[in-house]
């Protein structure tokens, strides 16, 4: 049993359920979807508290995995909604997929711990709880779990049959975007500035790879020169650890107190010290992305809060519905496959 305490603010958020579920609305943009708070009380009443203690043991034994839950569920949901397409492995018999599109390859973690997490469930409550949920209450419960706020997450999402590599180029967001690129990717998904500002703040959590840093330290905008916004102090130490032709792979954390869900990310951008060119560009570039910057540096509560809303926003992205998905059995290959595979050994139903 862990943490008590998050077990005891998920039923009291359950408990605030019935009231608030309907003033929510819980309908997506496109209105055709209700996500609701209680869509698994009564099929899996435990789902909730599997999770908690499956991410609880993920990030104890890695820290950095609640910042990869994390950004697995926002590059789940940009790219053809939260629909766990990005789960997909690539399949000769699939259109190429999400995980291998450069957005996400040798950069997206926490596969293997979706993995865990969803055999523990169909353990539990076989054949009910979509992976596309599973990947939003990871990363819920990873925000919660290292200091951040709890918001109500809502539930239902069916997952997808396939996944698309282009259009994960097309709508992730890239790091060396200008603060327009930033608002027009985020206003293509139906996200205002707003949103942009405070999920930016998920980069309070985990690391960058110097392949996402190194042409604004050495080559900023192909002028040849580091990017001039840069504090010199940090300028220094990032070309130290991320030395031009050195090895990509290796990290940098996205603000200095990277295990610890706080608006410190805001902070350090006042001061010129945002790690990836799409951090500082909030406060450098335009009046109404500093001004949030600049509130949420002051006011950890209203980061807190407004983060919470996007985040609910964010999950609540074209949601499947009926035939337009499904609840995959095994999070990296859609049912039809697993059937094919599995055959003649084992008979799965379909339930569709
Ligand atoms: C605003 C546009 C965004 C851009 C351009 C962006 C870009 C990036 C990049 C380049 C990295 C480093 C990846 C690597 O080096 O492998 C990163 C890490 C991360 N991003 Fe974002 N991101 C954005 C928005 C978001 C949002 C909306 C979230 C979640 C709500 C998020 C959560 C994270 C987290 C938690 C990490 C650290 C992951 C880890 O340590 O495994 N990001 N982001
Ligand atoms: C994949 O995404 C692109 C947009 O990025 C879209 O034009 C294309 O139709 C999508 N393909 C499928 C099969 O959905
Ligand atoms: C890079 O340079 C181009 C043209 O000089 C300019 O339009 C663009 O805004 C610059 N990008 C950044 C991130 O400053
Ligand atoms: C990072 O590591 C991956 C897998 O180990 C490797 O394929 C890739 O080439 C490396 N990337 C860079 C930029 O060094
Ligand atoms: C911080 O934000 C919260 C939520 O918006 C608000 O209630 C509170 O008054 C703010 N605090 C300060 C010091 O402005």
């Amino acid at each position: 049993m862990v943490r008590l305490g998050a077990q005891m603010s998920f039923l009291a958020l359950l408990a605030l359920t019935a009231a608030v579920s309907s003033a929510l609305g819980a309908e997506d943009s496109v209105g055709a979807t209700k996500l609701k708070p209680d869509f698994y009380v009564n099929t899996c009443p435990k789902l909730p508290f599997i999770v908690l203690e499956k991410v609880d043991a993920a990030i104890k034994k890695e820290s950095r995995m609640a910042a990869s839950l994390l950004r697995l569920h926002f590059h789940d949901c940009f790219v053809q909604g939260c629909d766990a397409s990005i789960l997909l492995d690539d399949d000769s018999r699939l259109p190429l997929g999400e995980k291998t599109s450069p957005p996400n390859l040798n950069s997206v973690r926490g596969y293997e711990v979706i993995d865990d997490i969803k055999a523990a469930v169909e353990a539990s409550c076989p054949k009910t709880v979509s992976c596309a949920d599973i990947t939003t209450l990871a990363a819920f419960w990873s925000v919660h779990l290292t200091g951040g706020p709890v918001w109500i997450p809502l539930f239902g999402r069916r997952d997808s049959l396939t996944a698309n590599f282009s259009a994960a180029l097309d709508f992730l967001p890239s790091p060396f975007s200008t603060n327009q690129g930033l608002k027009d990717g985020f206003k293509k998904v139906g996200l205002g500035v707003t949103n942009l500002v405070s999920l930016s703040g998920a980069h309070t959590l985990g690391f960058s790879r110097c392949a996402g840093l190194i042409p604004r330290l050495y080559n900023f905008n192909g002028t040849g020169l580091p990017d001039p916004t840069i504090e010199k102090g940090l300028l220094s130490t990032l070309q130290t650890t991320c030395p031009q032709g050195g090895d990509g792979n290796v990290t940098v954390p996205l603000d200095p107190t990277s295990k610890t869900f706080d608006n410190r990310y805001f902070k350090e951008l006042l001061l010129f010290k945002g790690i990836l060119n799409s951090d500082e560009v909030l406060f450098t570039q335009a009046k109404d992305t500093k001004g949030l910057v600049e509130t949420y540096a002051k006011n950890q509560t209203r980061f807190f809060n407004d983060f919470s809303a996007s985040m609910i926003k964010m999950g609540n992205m074209k949601p499947k519905t009926g035939k337009q998905g499904e609840i995959r059995l095994n999070c990296r290959k859609p049912n039809s496959l697993l059937l094919e595979d599995a055959e003649p050994l084992i008979q799965l139903v379909s339930d569709a």
